[in-house]
């Protein structure tokens, strides 16, 4: 960000946003890329030079909005990536010392996701795409997400099998590259990170969950209440979370036990949270060391929101050291939604797969 420059708060109405004349840039000789992201409930943009270093990347979260309602509620998304877009872009190009006219592309999540948050952030990149002349690059977040655990290395990370765990998937790929990743497996019924919301919801804990529950959870005693396991043994790549939700809502509705007497509504929540991580994070460790060994991969890549949970880490890594398999979990500020992994953009471009004015979003998850 230049000294001068006002950093647009993100809460109020958007300011104009004005196309300036290009800058004399010292940065580098090398090419620029803008990524938006706003699939969901975080209007998030970035700058990413070619040989991948980000720039910049400005996440503006909406939690405080949904809070109320335990989960994100798509029309509240939608009008609030409108507010908040421009000046986010705005503080992205800021942050990177650069403006519009140094930019070489722009990428732009168009899917998955909810409808009128993904159009919020096509519109956008389409408008900068068709303004500047330059390449509009359409990404799919589940690849970003998987692409982010190799961003800041030097070698590539595909192939490997990919699991991306957040508030809308749980999904397992067999990645052959970037850009060529087939879903193998994903949940039946809530995604795991719609089950800690849902979860935290019945706990009387705040939005979102997945940092509740696991705050929480760290006082608890996870034994306490004996939890399902929901399809571990299945021997199949899918997942169903809808029933460890159900034990736990029982289970914070039963009347305490003899055993139980003294105990204070707060050791409760506790138990629960610490019994339900537990139940999760088992069936999550387990189907991943299943896909390791059905695709045959020396390497994991984990992304997503819920890969931020600890006791998931924890887990994932002895569960490497016992199948001498390589896990590479995204870094912590690259697993929740960010644009910053829109870095991927320059491997579609590198493979001429610039998206047209006519490009659209695809809402829904796309199995080939
Ligand atoms: O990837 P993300 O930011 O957005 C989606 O694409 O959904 O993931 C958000 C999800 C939420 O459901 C949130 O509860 C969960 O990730 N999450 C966690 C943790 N941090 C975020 N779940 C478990 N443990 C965490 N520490
Ligand atoms: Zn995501």
């Amino acid at each position: 960000m230049t000294g001068t420059s006002a950093r647009p708060t993100f809460g109020s109405v958007a300011p104009t946003f004005i196309i300036s004349p290009a800058p004399v840039t010292s940065l580098s000789q090398l090419r620029l890329l803008l990524a938006i992201e706003s699939s969901c409930d975080e209007t998030a943009a970035a700058v990413v030079r070619e040989d991948g270093k980000v720039l910049s990347s400005i996440i503006a979260s909406q939690h405080e909005l949904h809070i109320e309602w335990g989960g994100v509620v798509p029309e509240i998304a939608s009008r609030a990536h409108v507010r908040r877009i421009l000046p986010v872009i705005k503080t992205a190009l800021l942050d990177a010392n650069c403006t519009l006219q140094n930019l070489h592309a722009v990428a732009v999540t168009t899917e998955p996701g909810l409808v009128g948050s993904l159009l919020v952030g096509l519109t956008a990149a389409k408008t900068i795409a068709m303004c500047l002349q330059i390449p509009l690059i359409t990404v799919n977040h589940v690849e970003a997400h998987i692409y982010a655990c190799g961003m800041g290395r030097s070698e590539s990370i595909y192939p490997c099998a990919g699991f991306v765990v957040s508030g809308g998937h749980t999904n397992l790929y067999d990645c052959r590259s970037a850009t060529e990743c087939k879903l193998i497996g994903s949940t039946i019924d809530d995604a795991a990170g719609e089950a800690f919301d849902k979860v935290a919801r019945i706990l009387d804990l705040p939005y979102p969950g997945g940092p509740s529950i696991q705050k929480a959870a760290l006082t608890g005693n996870p034994r306490r209440f004996k939890m399902p396991r929901p399809m571990i043994r299945s021997g199949k790549l899918d997942f169903s979370f809808s029933g460890l939700k159900t034990a736990v809502l029982y289970a914070a509705r039963g009347v305490p036990g003899p055993d139980q007497l003294s105990d204070t509504p707060s050791d409760r929540v506790a138990d629960l949270a610490a019994g339900f991580q537990e139940a999760a994070v088992e069936v999550l460790v387990e189907k991943c060391r299943l896909a390791v060994r059905q695709l045959g991969y020396s390497r994991l890549c984990v992304g997503g929101g819920v890969a931020a949970n600890q006791m998931f880490r924890d887990e994932l890594s002895k569960m490497a050291r016992r199948e001498k398999v390589e896990i590479l979990v995204a870094p912590m500020e690259l697993c929740t939604d960010n644009a910053a992994m829109a870095a991927i953009a320059w491997d579609l471009l590198a493979s001429g797969r610039i998206a047209t004015l006519e490009a659209n979003v695809l809402p829904g998850l796309v199995r080939y």
